[in-house]
Formats: structure tokens, C-alpha cells, sequence
């Protein structure tokens, strides 16, 4: 037993000094959609704090995201979000491409796939209603028709 535990402390230290390349913080970011379009305030609040961690440059990393082997998870996430969808990047994608972000926006938050369970058990209030969802949802609907009225 004492072995064990000997050896899993030891293989604790040692992935220590893996890399986990955590995606770089960037916090001005003037192209980001909250700099550009008219965010309804409610609406901002519940995108920043659930969901620019991952999808945003603006991450703030706990001290717990600097720690192997949860490191590893967080640079993933973090790069897989801000793959998939940018806030930051708004203002440079075109009508198209956002009204398909609006549109899986709407989807993700409706079927209560976003944001991911693991994250809202870690970080308190990050976690959406019903009435959150819904609201949402109806901003990114209305946001995308209105893209293509000129
Ligand atoms: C802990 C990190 C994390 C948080 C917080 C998070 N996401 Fe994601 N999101 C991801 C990852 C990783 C993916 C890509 C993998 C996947 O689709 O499950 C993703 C994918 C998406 C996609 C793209 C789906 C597709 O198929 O293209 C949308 C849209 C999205 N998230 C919206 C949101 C919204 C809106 C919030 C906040 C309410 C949010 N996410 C919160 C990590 C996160």
C-alpha cells in the first residue's frame, strides 16, 4: 500500500513537468463581439461568466488549471472551444458564419449541452436556468435574423 502510494506520488511529480500549453490569455481584444455589437446586459453576464473561458482569448485560468494531469484537460477544453467558436473574433466573421454560430449557440444552450458539466461544477454561477437558457436563446435567434435585415 505504501508503495502505491510512493509510486502514484511519484508519477504526480513527474507529469508535473510535462507541458500543458495552456492557450495564451489575450484581454484586449478589440474584433471581440461585446466591443462591436450591443450586447443586452443580462445577456453579456451570462456569456462571460459561462461561457468566455473557453470560448473566448479573455481565459482566466484557476490555480488548479496549472496542475498536471487537470492541466492537460483545461488546455484542451480551452483550445477545442476557442477552435469551435471565438468570441473574441466576432466582428471578422462573416454574416454567414455568425448567424451558424448563432444558430449553434441556440442549439447547445437549448439541449443544455453548454457549458460543459464539468466546468459549472467548478466555477459557482456559472451554472444556466431554465429561464437563462430560454433567454439566451431568444437573443441569439433575434441576433441572427437581424443580421440579414438591412
Ligand atoms: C469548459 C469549457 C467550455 C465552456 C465553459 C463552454 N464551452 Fe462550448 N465548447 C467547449 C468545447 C471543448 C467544445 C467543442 C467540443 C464539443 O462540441 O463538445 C465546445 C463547443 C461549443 C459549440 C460548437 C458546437 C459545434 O458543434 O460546433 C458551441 C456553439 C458552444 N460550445 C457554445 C457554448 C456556450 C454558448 C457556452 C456558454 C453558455 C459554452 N459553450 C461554454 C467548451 C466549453
Amino acid at each position: 500500500m505504501n508503495k502505491l502510494l510512493v509510486a502514484l506520488f511519484a508519477v504526480f511529480v513527474i507529469i508535473q513537468f510535462i507541458p500543458a500549453n495552456l492557450p495564451v490569455i489575450v484581454k484586449k481584444n478589440r474584433d471581440d463581439l461585446m466591443a462591436t455589437v450591443h450586447v443586452p446586459d443580462n445577456i453579456a453576464q451570462m456569456l462571460k461568466t459561462s461561457c468566455y473561458d473557453c470560448h473566448s482569448n479573455e481565459t482566466s485560468y484557476p490555480w488548479y488549471s496549472y496542475v498536471a494531469p487537470v492541466s492537460f484537460l483545461v488546455s484542451h477544453d480551452t483550445r477545442e472551444g476557442r477552435r469551435k467558436l471565438n468570441f473574441s473574433i466576432w466582428n471578422n466573421l462573416s454574416k454567414v458564419k455568425k448567424a451558424k454560430y448563432l444558430d449553434n449557440i441556440t442549439e447547445e444552450v437549448s439541449e443544455g449541452e453548454m457549458p460543459m458539466v464539468i466546468y459549472t461544477y467548478l466555477h459557482s454561477g456559472s451554472k444556466l436556468s431554465e429561464k437563462d437558457r430560454e433567454e439566451i436563446a431568444a437573443w441569439a435567434d433575434n441576433y441572427a435574423e437581424s443580421l440579414f435585415d438591412d
